[in-house]
């Protein structure tokens, strides 16, 4: 078995990625929410995990402000992530999390939020706690915040791009 490889998204993936997503979520929702993130630009990052020339696992993150007294402060929100049905548990999700942590750092980014189960995301730094303080319709124990930057904000209305608003 070779190596992960890890690598920003390159134009002719997207089959492939969303062949991907719909085996990983059994649906369509998460293939259909990277299409239109991806046609409407608001896709920050878009990262493969390719192993023996296949990619089997995919992250995104795409553009979220956070709203307060006039003013926004932009974040990330991390959805979807996705390792292949047959090949999880080897590690490929993690990979993927921690890759795109350190471009997005490295590139500035101050606030990533992700929507997702704690017992996973807990172990890459997202808190419960962190983004308790936020005006979403997400709120709750499942949105988790993690920050680069002390001065990230800890209030206001997390406004996600507009793709998300299909999601019901
Ligand atoms: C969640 C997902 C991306 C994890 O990817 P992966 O490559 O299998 O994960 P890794 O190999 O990096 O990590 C495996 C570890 O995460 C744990 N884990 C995986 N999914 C989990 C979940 N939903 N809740 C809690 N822990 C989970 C595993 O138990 C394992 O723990 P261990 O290291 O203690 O054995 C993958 O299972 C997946 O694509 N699931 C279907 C789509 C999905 O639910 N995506 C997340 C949307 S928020």
């Amino acid at each position: 078995m070779s190596a992960v490889i890890i690598r920003p998204e390159e134009a002719g993936d997207e089959t492939a990625i969303r062949l991907l997503l719909v085996n990983a979520f059994g649906g369509e929702t998460e293939a259909k929410l990277v299409d239109e993130l991806r046609s409407a630009g608001d896709i920050v990052l878009s990262l493969v995990a390719e192993r023996d020339g296949e990619i089997r696992g995919h992250i995104l993150f795409s553009r979220l402000w956070v709203r307060s007294n006039g003013q926004s402060f932009p974040a990330v929100a991390l959805a979807p992530l996705a390792a292949h049905p047959g090949h999880q548990r080897e590690g490929i999700g993690s990979a993927l999390v921690e890759d795109a942590h350190t471009r997005l750092h490295a590139a500035g980014e101050k606030l990533s939020i992700v929507l997702g189960e704690p017992a996973y995301y807990s172990r890459f730094g997202y808190r419960a706690e962190r983004a308790a303080g936020f005006e979403s319709t997400y709120q709750g124990d499942y949105l988790q915040a993690l920050a680069w930057d002390d001065a990230a904000p800890t209030t206001g209305k997390l406004d996600y791009a507009p793709a998300f608003a299909d999601l019901g």
